[in-house]
């Protein structure tokens, strides 16, 4: 019989739960991780970042065979999709790494419990599933319990028709229309999955814009090349109704503002409206942790909750729900745990959308920064400019900066353009060391590169790029 007792019990091994763990063991805890789903991973290596990159890995591929390859001199016939073949490279993609943090577990001797986790009191976590119940006792509780896909009221999800991310990322055949609602990070890069697959693609959005909370400017350079893609963008729409009648879907939609409602109909809907935080049946309530309105869990800055001993991070907690930053979070809580200064930097955590070109993002936007009424330079450099894009045949997108006016230091980063979730990279370093737009710009940059344009941008605040 296993022993019961642990320096820490985490719920949920998603990003944020098995990061925590590994952690949790390198410094000597004795740790255990329950999770109720079959494979670990969370919704990031499952249903999330991990199938959806293989899925837009793939769909690049297939598109740049049908129609990007002949401007290279590289002329190939008869393209056609193998749907089957790339759902089952992607959840090959997905076994490998889900198998990968298993061993990882067995590595660190962290102990894999399955079945349903719920707190019965700040020390106890019960644990329930096919086979008999286990109560495992806990020095400390890390609840990483993550979230779920929002639902719009009058839109009931069938799995079929009427789908949710998760559907979205298997579906068995290719939607001649495919409405999706949301111009978030889902809605992009799934309706641009299927658009390359040859699905008709129409976004409705609420806001009008795509990318809320990205740099105005970049969102729209964004949106331009998706429709160039053949994206279509519908603004300042909501959804009312969706009912499924034969083998479409009926979508009631009015003006945001209200006024008078319109009928559109597709093959399947895909809702692509954000997330909850998943809490139910976790019996953090009843014990006294305290949520916040969205009903996400509060916790002070060592992520620890309103009632001693029980911690949480990641998607359940507030911020963007990414998952770097629960790995992050999940890291400096438990070597909090342990008497280190663990700590996030949230003005740090870089943003993405794998779209083609990317978006990628970080710190304050233009906006954001005036709007707190800092005086700031700009620096904005196009990659049709930039030799490297030009051979790769990628002329869409720009390098922005902003830098405080007064002390050049750089307040943020917004990149739409090829590779941009990789060059994002180093103008988070940059931020973290504190860095200015001039340290950027006087540092050597490889010829012919893409970073070149950022460190073109970096010229740019202080008015000297060389190739524009
Ligand atoms: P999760 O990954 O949600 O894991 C929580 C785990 O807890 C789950 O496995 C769940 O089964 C388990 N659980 C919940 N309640 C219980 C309970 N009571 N008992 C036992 N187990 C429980 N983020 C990025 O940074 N980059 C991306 O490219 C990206 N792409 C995404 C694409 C899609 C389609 C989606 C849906 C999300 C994407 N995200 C991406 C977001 C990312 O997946 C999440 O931010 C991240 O997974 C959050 O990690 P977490 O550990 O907090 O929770
Ligand atoms: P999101 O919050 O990114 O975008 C939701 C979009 O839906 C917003 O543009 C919003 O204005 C719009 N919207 C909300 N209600 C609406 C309505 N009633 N009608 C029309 N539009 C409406 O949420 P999304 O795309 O569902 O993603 C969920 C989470 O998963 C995000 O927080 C994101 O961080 C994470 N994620 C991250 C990815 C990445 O890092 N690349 C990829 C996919 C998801």
């Amino acid at each position: 019989m296993s022993d019961d007792r642990f320096d820490l019990v985490v719920i949920g091994s998603g990003p944020g739960g098995y990061v925590a763990a590994i952690r949790a063991a390198q410094l000597g805890l004795r740790t255990a991780c329950v999770e109720r789903y079959p494979s670990l991973g969370g919704t990031c290596l499952n249903v999330g970042c991990i199938p959806s990159k293989a899925l837009l890995d793939s769909s690049e591929h297939f598109a740049h065979a049908r129609g990007g390859l002949a401007a290279h001199g590289v002329r190939v016939a008869d393209v056609r999709l193998d749907l089957p073949a790339m759902m089952a490279r992607k959840d090959k993609v997905v076994g490998e790494l889900t198998r990968g943090v298993e061993s990882l577990f067995r590595k660190h001797r962290i102990e894999r419990v399955h079945g349903h986790g719920r707190l019965v009191s700040a020390g106890e976590v019960e644990v329930s599933g096919e086979g008999p119940g286990r109560r495992l006792a806990a020095a400390r509780v890390l609840i990483a319990t993550g979230s779920r896909p929002a639902a719009l009221p009058g839109v009931a999800f069938d799995g079929r028709r009427i789908v949710h991310s998760t559907d979205a990322l298997a579906l068995e055949r290719v939607p001649a229309r495919l409405l999706v609602v949301g111009a978030g990070a889902i809605g992009l890069e799934l309706g641009s999955v299927w658009r390359r697959l040859g699905s008709e693609v129409t976004v409705l959005e609420l806001l009008d814009r795509i990318v809320p909370g990205a740099d105005a400017a970049s969102a729209r350079l964004l949106q331009r090349a998706l429709e160039r893609q053949g994206l279509r963008f519908r603004f300042g729409v909501s959804v009312r109704a969706a009912t499924v009648e034969g083998e479409e879907v009926r979508v009631e939609m009015a003006p945001a503002g209200g006024g008078e409602a319109a009928v559109e109909t597709a093959d399947v809907l895909l809702v692509a409206v954000g997330r909850r935080p998943c809490t139910e049946g976790l019996g953090a309530r009843e014990l006294g942790v305290r949520f916040d309105d969205g009903g996400r869990i509060e916790v002070d800055g060592h992520f620890q909750t309103s009632v001693p001993g029980v911690h949480a991070i990641g998607d359940v907690i507030a911020g963007p729900m990414l998952a770097h930053k629960a790995e992050e979070e999940g890291i400096a809580c438990v070597e909090r745990m342990a008497g280190q200064a663990g700590h996030v930097n949230p003005d740090t955590i870089p943003g993405v959308v794998y779209t083609w070109p990317e978006l990628a993002w970080v710190g304050l936007t233009e906006d954001d920064a005036r709007e707190r009424g800092r005086e700031v330079r700009t620096g904005v450099f196009p990659f049709a400019a930039n030799g490297r894009a030009k051979a790769m045949g990628e002329r869409d997108g720009h390098v922005k900066l902003v830098a405080d006016a007064a002390t050049d230091r750089l307040l943020g980063a917004s990149i739409v353009g090829p590779r941009a979730s990789d060059l994002i990279a180093e103008l988070v370093v940059a931020m973290e060391l504190g860095a200015s737009a001039e340290d950027l710009a006087r540092s050597v940059h490889a010829h012919p590169t893409l970073p070149e344009a950022v460190k073109e941008a970096a010229l740019a605040v202080a008015g000297r790029t060389i190739h524009l």
